[in-house]
Order: C-alpha cells, then structure tokens, then sequence
C-alpha cells in the first residue's frame, strides 16, 4: 500500500480541518493566553474571548464571529433540564445514592458567583429539571426553538442535562438548531449538593467546574460552526461522534475513533481538531441541516425505533413495530451490521409496508457500508441512538421521498470527500455537494 493510499476520505478530511483550525486555534490561544497573562490579574483577564488578528484566521465566518466580540463581557445563556448536575445526595460522601434533578439551575450558577460574572454575563431558563430519559421528542423539539430563541440574544448557549442521553440531546440539537453561534451541553457523573438543593457540596463533584467551563467555551466563540458540542472533564467533544462509555467513571465521554476537539485548561482554550462542518461557516444554507423546526410541529416526527442485533435474534420485533406503524427502524447489527435470519425476513416484510430501515452497528465504533438504492440505508459509522435521530428527522422532512433519506443520511454532518472527479467535472479532493 502506498503512502497515499493511506489517505481514506475522513482522513483527508481530518487533516484539511485540522490545519485550518490549527490556524484559528493558534491566534486562540495567542488571544486567550495573553489574557491569562494578565500581570494585574485584572478581572477582565478571565474573560475567554478570543480577540484574534483577522489575517491569522482563513475561514471568514469563524474569524468574524471570534472578532466581533461585544464590548466587555460575552452573554451566554444557561438552560437547565436536569440530571446528575441537579442532583441532591444523600450525604457528601454519597456518589451514586442520589436524586437527579432537583437544583434549579438559577442556583447552580449562583454557586459560581463572583467568579462566573468575570467569564460573561450569564441568564438561565429552567426548561425543565428531570432525569435525561424522560424527556421526549416533543420535549426535544422544544428545546430546539428554546436554544434558537436565546441565540437571538446571546452569544452562546450552554444546555445541562443529564449525561444518560446528554449523548441524544447534544445530536438532536446538533441536528436542528439553524444558528451557527456556539452551543455547549454539559453535566456531571457526581451530584452537587448534598441533604437538600442547598446543602454542602458533595465530595469531588463534578458539576460546578463542568458548568464553569462550559460558560467559558460558550463565551470564547471558539466552537462557532462546530454545531453542539458536549464538554465534560475540560474536554469538549463533536456532539455526532461522542458517546457515554462508562455508567459511573468521570471520564465517561469518548470519542472514540477520531478523539475529542479540544481542551477547556482555565481560560486557555485548545483546539486539536474541528467537525467537518465548520468548513461550510461561509455559507449559512449549506451549513444548516434542512431540519428547521420552526416549520414543523413536534406531531409531525414520526416514531422510529431500534432493534438489537445477538445470536438467532426474533423477528417479532420489527413485525410488532412495523405492525405497530412505525415509519423508521435501526437496526444495531453485529459487526459490520448483520442481522439474524429471522430479522432479515420480518425486515423484507416491513420494507414493503413502507418502512425505512438504517443499519448500523452494535460494536460501538467502525462503519456499515452498502446499497445504494431502495429502503435499507447504510448509516456508516452513526452509533445507533445517533442514527434513530437523524432518521427521523429525515423522515419528517422528506415527504416520503427515501432517496432524499438517503442522500441526508449519508452526507449530513458526515461528509463524504470525493477521492474521484465526478462526471461534473469536480476535481478529487472536494466536498460532495450538500443535497
Ligand atoms: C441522567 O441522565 O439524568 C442521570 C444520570 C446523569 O446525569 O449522569
């Protein structure tokens, strides 16, 4: 194999991204830096904005988001759901006897004050305050037009949830939210307070510097046109590629094959790389997904479920759901995406009821390719949640159209890189054209 055979398309297109962030993310840290270095340690040294030389930066919808920084301090908006962050303990040293939701999130950020008001002027919204499971796609929807609205007049917003779905929430958000400002979700593995909402802080808790960070990465701008992105432990994340690994460790999140974006060190933002879709900043159409929610109600999303994948599995599943009316399946097969015999044949049913079918993998990580044409729709490397989403948003905008499925299936958020000249004449080397 040659050298550049090595080269796959989400290498090419790592590496392209990866250089020109490492331009912005240079003159970033030239700006956040000089701020830590504040020989006065003057308040206004801990606000993250990231002044930058415009030269410096060769994406002109990134460079003029990072320089048309207001005057004084940025204005970021907290909205709280819930979860671990929000929890109440049953004593300081109580990690995992705890419940969720409980804390408003107007006293969470209180509990970072002064120091808080230094980083940006902070607003909170309770959207709501329960653990993430329970929240649905109507509620989702919400939360959609919740962020929209808030990034009419902030510069940033940050969402807490819990981390069970935070995973969900942050793809759903990264998915639908049509403002190119920066979005940040963010949580804790261990409650806050223990006793009642405003009793001593548990041991080690996690929440407080997860949300003091998540101010600070929202302030910065830094993640303009990253889409979400989900930061805990001072890591930030892509919200299409990271996942929860671990039901108690603090260091949950993983990205598994690509890695995380970069680090939240104090007022230093780093970034080690970018999602593909900050190379469309440019251009406001292309970047956005067609999944304006604005112009749908939360009742036109159709159901779609997932079914698991294991040794001689029924096909009882997908008959039930397909039985049931469900418009959109995942199916999370073994290895590169196989389904047993019996899922196969109830499959074949379904597909001609007029169900659409996504096959992804159960492994965790690595692609499922294949067919090109018809109703069973490779969903590449989207981890099965990640690909219900995107589903059925798909198939609430296509108007029955499944080629169109398939087109945002396979280009949303995962573009492929062209490694042939097309028919059109576009050299190797471009991103395909959005659909
Ligand atoms: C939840 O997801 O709401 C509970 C677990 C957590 O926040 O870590």
């Amino acid at each position: 194999m040659t050298q550049l055979e090595h080269l796959t398309p989400r290498r090419i297109v790592v590496a392209l991204l990866v250089l020109a962030l490492c331009v912005a993310s240079a003159a970033a840290s030239w700006a956040l830096g000089r701020s830590t270095s504040d020989p006065l340690g003057s308040p206004a040294g801990r606000v993250a904005t990231a002044d930058l030389t415009p030269d410096l930066v060769t994406n002109v919808a990134y460079q003029q988001a990072l320089v048309a920084a207001p005057t004084g301090r940025p204005k970021v908006t907290v909205i709280g759901t819930g979860g671990t962050i929000a929890g109440v303990a049953t004593d300081r040293g109580s990690f995992t006897d705890y419940r969720a939701g409980q804390i408003p999130i107007a006293d969470l950020v209180d509990d970072l004050r002064p120091e808080i008001d230094v980083v940006a002027e902070v607003e909170t919204i309770q959207f709501g305050n329960k653990g993430s499971g329970g929240y649905t796609i109507a509620e989702f929807h919400a939360l959609t037009l919740a962020v929209e609205k808030a990034l009419k007049t902030s510069d940033g917003v940050v969402v807490t949830s819990g981390t069970d779905t935070m995973e969900e929430f942050a793809y759903w958000l990264d998915l639908t939210v049509q403002s190119r400002k920066p979005v940040v979700m963010t949580g804790a593995m261990r409650p806050t307070a223990a006793g009642t909402v405003d009793g001593p802080g548990v041991i080690g808790a996690d929440g407080p510097a997860n949300l003091y960070n998540a101010i600070t990465l929202a302030g910065s701008r830094v993640t303009t046109c990253f889409g979400t992105v989900l930061m805990l432990g001072d890591e930030f994340h892509a919200a299409r590629d990271v996942t929860k690994t671990s039901s108690y460790r603090m260091d949950t999140f993983q990205t598994r094959e690509l890695g995380v974006l970069g680090w939240v060190d104090g007022t230093n933002i780093k970034v080690g790389r970018a999602p593909a879709r900050v190379a469309a900043c440019d251009n406001p159409q292309r970047w956005a997904t067609p999944f304006d929610l604005s112009t749908i109600t939360a009742a036109a999303i159709p159901r779609t479920e997932i079914i698991y994948g294991y040794q001689q599995a029924g096909g009882e599943g997908i008959t039930g759901f397909a039985d049931a009316g469900i418009k959109g399946i995942v199916t999370a097969g073994t290895g590169a995406g196989g389904i047993s015999s019996a899922q196969s044949a109830a499959r074949t049913a379904a597909v001609a009821k007029g169900v659409v079918f996504l096959s992804t993998t159960r492994t965790g990580s690595g692609s499922v390719y294949g067919g090109t044409t018809g109703s069973v729709i490779a969903g590449d490397d989207l981890l099965p949640q990640k690909a219900r989403l995107l589903l059925m948003l798909s198939l609430a905008y296509a108007g029955g159209d499944v080629a169109k499925v398939r087109t945002w299936v396979s280009t949303i958020g995962n573009p492929e890189w062209d490694t042939v000249a097309s028919s059109a004449g576009t050299p190797p080397g471009q991103l395909k054209p959005a659909a």
